[in-house]
């Protein structure tokens, strides 16, 4: 998109969330494993924006760690509204002329095709505001999009302060707008806290230029799930819900089976390569890597830092955790598995359980390739299994095993004989 040149964005990130009742910043809940702020940083991505700011207030110090460089924080002391958080961002902005475009922190599931939408609308047609705007047939908490005879945007008014006929306007405001940045600065001076909850109302900048005579239009949203706000835990699970989908259709799409995609949760930016089936009741969290035409699941838990290589199988019942399972190995049923490094072609058997906790730190276990570990073995960390060695059911071992050697009991010892 050429003529995308000059935008700055203000990411409107500075409120507690009182109704999350939460001690974390409301931008830091995660959805599908991943603050919801990131999701908001990601739709920016590629616009080559001149300069992105965020404004933060509840405990705005874990939400710069988060934001990391190429972001610029302000810190909005007393949250006054809406119309005082993009007034505290345009102080960093003194020089900048073009189109200012308003983000909000807690609307983590827009798209990036909307945003172009309304940037290239906005700026081809040089608008002085454009609305992100979606019809909804019962608005609840949001503002309402109030027009003229002529169907000119005239105004925006919350539903607190509507009256009756206004609460029956279906257009809603998403929260989502673009501005002319010197038009914006002007209108700003003139809101004021005129209203129910007292507060300074970005809003109110849509009658101020309407009386101005500013041109302004909207961009009506498709699928109104992308408006959707969180703003408490209902929501949070709701928006959760709806990212979930959103990214197992992305999976099916590049080839992986989810036999039941509502009950299979995967995290932001696991990796799945193609044929690889994934089972009911499922759980892969972020950070975890899983090869081509692998079998997870049903039941399975595969926690950060795991890799399953191809070829694999990790079956019912399974956690696993900060691990690497080397391809054509093979663990059907009801084992924890933390800490590993398991070679190729194992075979682990069913309760197999790594003790890598000692009560002070983890610790590795090493299965090389083609061991065979008996069923209901617990290794107990450090501890080596030799290539092709074999441990009885039931085995409790301390000790490193050599290759292809069998080991039996509590504590496991060698099997002179080498009879099972
Ligand atoms: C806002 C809009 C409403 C729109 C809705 C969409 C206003 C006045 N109203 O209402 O028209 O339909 O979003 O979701 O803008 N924030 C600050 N500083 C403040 C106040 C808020 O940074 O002083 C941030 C919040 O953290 C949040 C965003 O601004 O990310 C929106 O504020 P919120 O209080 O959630 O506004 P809504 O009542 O949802
Ligand atoms: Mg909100």
């Amino acid at each position: 998109m050429k003529m995308i040149k000059n935008i700055a964005v203000i990411i409107l990130a500075a409120g507690k969330s009182t109704r999350m009742k939460s001690d974390i910043p409301k931008v830091l809940h995660p959805i599908c494993g991943r603050p919801m702020l990131g999701y908001v940083l990601d739709l920016i991505k590629g616009l080559k924006a001149k300069k992105v700011v965020a404004v933060l207030g509840y405990k705005h110090e874990l939400v710069r760690k988060y934001l990391g460089r190429g972001v610029t924080t302000v810190v909005q002391k007393k949250l006054l509204g809406t119309a005082d958080a993009v007034k505290t961002a345009l102080s960093t902005l003194k020089g900048f002329k073009g189109t200012v475009l308003v983000l909000y922190g807690d609307t983590p599931l827009l798209q990036k095709d909307t945003l172009s939408k309304i940037l290239k609308y906005h700026i081809e047609n040089n608008m002085d505001a454009t609305l992100l705007t979606a019809h909804m047939e019962k608005p609840f908490c949001y503002g309402r999009v109030l027009r003229d005879k002529y169907s000119s945007i005239s105004g925006i008014v919350e539903e607190k302060d509507a009256d009756d006929v206004e609460k029956e306007i279906k257009e809603i405001n998403t929260g989502i707008i673009c501005f002319n940045k010197d038009k914006l600065n002007d209108a700003l001076k003139l809101v004021k806290p005129n209203n129910r909850k007292k507060e300074y109302y970005l809003t109110d900048t849509i009658s101020i230029l309407y009386k101005k005579g500013c041109v302004m239009d909207s961009v009506r949203l498709t699928d109104i799930n992308e408006a959707f706000g969180v703003n408490s835990r209902l929501e949070l699970a709701k928006a959760n819900a709806i990212m979930q989908f959103r990214i197992n259709d992305k999976y099916m799409k590049e080839g992986v089976s989810i036999m039941d995609p509502v009950s299979t949760f995967i995290g932001f930016g696991a990796k799945i390569g193609i044929d690889t089936v994934i089972y009911p009741f499922t759980v892969i969290e972020s950070d975890v890597k899983i090869g081509m035409r692998c079998f997870v699941g049903p039941f399975a838990h595969l926690r950060a830092g795991t890799c399953l290589e191809d070829d694999t199988l990790a079956g019912n019942f399974i956690e696993i955790t900060r691990s690497r399972i080397g391809s054509k190995t093979i663990a059907k049923h009801f084992s924890y598995i933390g800490d590993a490094r398991i070679g190729k072609g194992a075979n682990i058997g069913a309760g197999t359980v790594t003790a890598n906790f000692d009560g002070g730190k983890k610790n590795l276990s090493v299965i090389e390739d083609k061991a065979f570990i008996g069923s209901d073995t617990v290794l107990v960390a450090p501890v080596r299994i030799g290539k092709g060695a074999k441990t009885g059911a039931g085995s409790v071992v301390t000790r490193n095993v050599p290759d292809k050697t069998i080991v039996v009991g509590i504590p496991a010892k060698p099997l002179k004989n080498k009879k099972r």
